[in-house]
């Protein structure tokens, strides 16, 4: 028995990294300052988009995207329910409804090919969530999205340092807004944050303002006359969403590290890969033809799953800190209050009941992966 606890993910905090909070900590400006909008251009940069802004969680950004695309009371959107609450609750915060369709068995991604027949005439919006890193088909959600005239967001949280068909995800290439979390358990961490990176001008500007109460200070953007130079607007309703130049520090500085980090999280996957190559215990994760998979989760789907709860206690007593990821959102309390039926989408389901997520994070020890491999192995039956 190992004494060790290996958690599914976590942080990779250098050196480097508390040398840049520190500067920041020891200036003028702990939030507000011009860590922000570095950060913002780098990470735009980075993903080949035109703008990023950035918030103080992917929640917030998420809330802030589907805002500057004009979801509101009434509205529907189509996400998928393998995922964080937060994608289907950032849109019930503005009073739209989500419409779950059910998923790939392989990948866990929203199934594209059944995002048509959901679509109604209060359809605005369709929100993809890049699962575990592996991204979505997009160019067919695109084609969708024009044909009805809706707006595609990219849930990318799972999917920093991914690109499909050779395309950094965030280029927003095939959507509207893409939304980044900065959790530690994330590709790069700000403690909390998150990001939206966008092409549209008009929506990065909603977004700037969204953060900070619908505030402008632009005088070209005002709507009554300016009384002075301390003067500022109000437009809309707005939140307090604002990240600190504190946690920007940390963010450039690990963005430095992100093409790392991935090609560590892919050597981890690959080793896994190798492990468990025909295995008749359970399905591996795939990575189709359009993707470079960025493996924030590597989630094995178990052939058998009446042996789900067994395995899983057994690897978490053996210092494994495995985890599930997700139960279908419209299963939780609340969403059944809302009226969500079980059943309507069996393969999330059915992919909720067989999947297991592994350990996989940078500083993954080798002895740890093979720890993990050899165990589960051992703990299928
Ligand atoms: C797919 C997905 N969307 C949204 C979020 C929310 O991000 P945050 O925790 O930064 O608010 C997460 C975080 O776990 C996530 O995994």
């Amino acid at each position: 028995m190992d004494d060790r606890f290996i958690p599914y993910g976590r942080q990779f905090i250098d050196e480097e990294d508390i040398k840049s909070v520190v500067e920041v900590l020891r200036s003028d400006f702990i939030t507000q300052g011009s860590k922000i909008p570095e950060f913002e251009e780098k990470l735009a940069s980075y993903c080949g988009a035109k703008h990023a802004v950035v918030f103080n969680s992917g929640t917030s950004a998420l809330h802030g995207a589907y805002f500057a695309l004009g979801l509101s009371k009434n509205d529907e959107f189509i996400t998928t329910p393998i995922t964080f609450v937060a994608t289907a609750n950032a849109g019930l915060y503005l009073g739209a409804k989500p419409i779950f369709v059910d998923v790939e068995p392989d990948t866990g991604n929203i199934d594209v090919n059944k995002i048509e027949e959901k679509i109604t005439e209060k359809t605005k919006l369709i929100s993809v969530v890049h699962y575990a890193g592996h991204p979505v088909d997009l160019e067919k959600v695109k084609l969708i999205a024009d044909k009805y005239g809706l707006k595609v967001v990219e849930d990318a949280c799972h999917a920093l340092g991914a690109k499909y068909k050779g395309e950094k995800i965030g280029s927003c290439k095939y959507s509207d807004a893409t939304v980044f979390s900065f959790h530690p358990v994330k590709h790069i961490t700000t403690g909390e944050g998150g990001a939206v990176l966008t092409n549209d001008k008009e929506v990065y500007e909603k977004l700037l303002m969204f953060r900070n109460h619908g505030i402008t200070k632009d005088k070209n953007k005002f709507l009554n006359k300016p009384q002075g130079d301390w003067y500022y607007e109000m437009q809309f309703l707005g939140y307090n969403y604002r990240m600190t130049d504190i946690q920007a520090a940390l963010g450039i500085s690990q963005l430095k590290k992100l093409d790392k980090f991935v090609e560590k999280r892919r050597e981890i996957a690959k080793i896994y890969n190798e492990a468990f190559k025909n295995n008749p215990y359970f399905d591996i994760p795939v990575e189709k033809e359009y993707a470079f998979h960025s493996y924030h989760l590597y989630p094995v789907r178990l052939k058998d799953k009446t042996k789900k709860k067994e395995i899983f206690n057994k690897l978490r007593q053996n210092g494994i800190g495995i985890q599930v990821h997700y139960i279908p959102v419209y299963l939780q309390p609340y969403y059944q209050n809302l009226g969500y039926k079980k059943g309507i989408c069996p393969l999330a389901e059915d992919f909720y009941e067989r999947e297991i997520s592994l350990p996989i994070y940078p500083k993954m020890e080798h002895r740890d992966i093979i720890y993990v491999a050899k165990k589960l192995l051992q703990d299928k039956n």
